[in-house]
């Protein structure tokens, strides 16, 4: 194995008028996505929307693309491609086979199949907390991307997500840098949270099979531990995260989580680019999973849609009139819900219903369910991961709440947009990108909006929300302006086309004999 390192060596191009014509062409690229997880095979989060909607669009845009996931408890395959890859972790070697997963809109599906490291419940972890294994686990998942790229579908772009993938670009530039079928390969990581870095002892080199010397402060060190995200931060040619506001917001200390500095000093490869939405999946005229489908034309359906939620989660009938109030998150410190402990009072004094669905941490769990007990009959919880519930509530609630202490993108208000559930978020991340503030005089905005982070900011945005849902013709109006917003797939992935191309001019072209490749002319 290789240990010799090499950084992300730019060669500056000047860009001849032909050059800057070509790259504004479109191209057909050929790119493998790698990611933890992606639907409709495995979902935590948001993560696993993007995983999806982004290759199709891509596909339907006319470039060639293939996701590599790792083949989780339950994960079907039909066939074998390679039965044995030889991964080197430490001073053993394990043997992961590579599955076909099918095609699904034109997108190649592949599964790294290790069942000691996958086939267990949970991908990341259990109630008793993470896995101790994760750094092993996703080293090899990465290893054995790479040598998909190797032997079975030679991508001209790698695209990775979040620190589970980052081992990719990292090895590619260190185990992989004189392996000249792959180290060209242009890298594009997109962060989609900088709050989960993969953060391990330093003991982890060894077992995770990672070259030691990438043990300094300019690789993967972080404060005496290795940081996953860090490599990838470093190694790759182009980063990306889910909208413009957070691609600002992570390069300062207060969300950046202390990779802050590192991101400022790629700013000039960093770009924002919203999530899309699957409207095929999240739009309320065509959404199976609801009781009565409508559209702005006819919006009689939310209302048969909010009866069927409120019974749902028990709420008595004499609340039927109240607006009620929608969430649907994982619990997690990032979705803002301490604000919602010290303001449940308060919250209920007021004149609505509230609908919860989620899990996660423990503490939220008890929270929800604390309040539903509580106000019995006018607040419910569901303590679950349920898509099908989830499109109800989209569907059901009149308002739907992000309080995020910080939300890279987030879906879930962009989905409410559509479903006429006026959103009510903290203005950070893609929730200030994608949330207009409503505006009584003109007319326009899609929802309401807090900046500062107190239950005071989050209570006074939610009682505009309350006032201005007591007129039902202001309210009306706010919900069509969310409804006739567009968020879909087609110019982000545009937009990440671009990237791609950018990320492959820089490495002469990306991967050793890809010489229809022009763009880098010979002057
Ligand atoms: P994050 O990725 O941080 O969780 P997003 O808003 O980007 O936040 O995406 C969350 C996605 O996960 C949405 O598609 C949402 O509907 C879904 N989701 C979250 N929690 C649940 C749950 N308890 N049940 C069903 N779907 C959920
Ligand atoms: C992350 C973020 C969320 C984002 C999602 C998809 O999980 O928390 O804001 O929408 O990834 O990019």
């Amino acid at each position: 194995m290789h240990h010799a390192i090499h950084p992300v060596h730019v060669p500056k191009k000047r860009k001849t008028r032909r050059a800057s014509q070509e790259s504004s062409e479109q191209k057909k690229v050929k790119i493998l996505f790698v990611a933890s997880e992606g639907l409709p095979f495995s979902k935590t989060g948001g993560l696993a929307d993007v995983v999806e909607a982004l290759p199709r669009t891509l596909v339907a845009q006319g470039h060639e693309v293939a996701v590599v996931l790792p083949r989780y408890r339950g994960t079907k395959a039909s066939a074998v491609v390679m039965p044995s890859l030889t991964i080197p972790m430490a001073n053993r070697l394990r043997f992961p086979a590579v599955l076909n997963g099918t095609v699904i809109s034109g997108v190649r599906y592949f599964f790294v199949d290790d069942p000691a490291y996958f086939d267990r419940d949970g991908f990341y972890g259990n109630s008793a907390g993470d896995f101790a294994d994760n750094a092993e686990r996703y080293s090899e998942f990465c290893r054995a991307a790479i040598e998909i790229v190797k032997h079975v579908w030679p991508a001209d772009v790698i695209h990775c997500h979040d620190w589970q993938t980052a081992l990719v670009p990292v090895l590619l530039r260190s185990s992989y840098g004189d392996d000249p079928t792959v180290n060209r390969i242009p890298v594009v990581f997109t962060i989609h949270n900088m709050g989960y870095h993969g953060l391990f002892p330093k003991d982890v080199l060894e077992r995770a099979g990672i070259p030691l010397p990438l043990y300094n402060p300019a690789s993967l060190e972080f404060y005496g531990s290795v940081n996953f995200l860090k490599g990838g931060l470093v190694y790759s040619d182009y980063l990306t995260t889910v909208s413009k506001r957070y691609a600002q917001e992570i390069q300062t200390p207060e969300f950046g989580y202390g990779l802050d500095g590192v991101v400022r000093s790629r700013a000039d490869r960093m770009v924002g680019i919203l999530n899309g939405v699957d409207y095929s999946a999240w739009s309320p005229d065509k959404d199976k999973l609801i009781p009565m489908k409508y559209s702005a034309k006819d919006m009689s359906g939310k209302q048969v849609c909010k009866q069927a939620l409120l019974e749902l989660f028990g709420i008595a009938p004499e609340h039927a009139a109240r607006p009620v109030i929608g969430i649907v998150s994982r619990f997690a410190d990032q979705k803002g819900f301490d604000l919602i402990a010290e303001q449940a009072f308060e919250l209920m004094k007021e004149d609505v219903s509230l609908v919860v669905l989620g899990s996660g941490d423990r503490k939220y769990e008890e929270l929800f369910q604390a309040m539903a007990n509580t106000f019995s009959g006018r607040a419910g919880v569901k303590i679950a991961y349920d898509n099908e519930i989830a499109h109800k509530i989209e569907a059901g609630a009149d308002m739907f709440l992000m309080p995020s202490r910080y939300e890279p993108c987030g879906l879930n208000q962009i989905y409410s947009l559509k479903y006429g559930t006026v959103p009510i978020v903290r203005a950070t991340g893609g929730l200030d990108d994608t949330v207009e503030p409503f505006d009584l005089e003109r007319g326009t905005g899609t929802g309401f909006k807090f900046a500062e982070y107190s239950g005071a900011a989050m209570m006074y945005a939610i009682r505009q929300a309350l006032h201005h849902a007591t007129d039902e013709r202001i309210w009306r109006r706010i919900q069509l302006n969310g409804m006739a917003k567009d968020f879909s797939w087609k110019g982000p992935a545009a937009e990440y086309a671009k990237v791609y191309q950018a990320a492959l001019t820089l490495r002469g072209g990306g991967r050793a004999g890809r010489n229809q490749m022009s763009v880098t002319t010979s002057n």
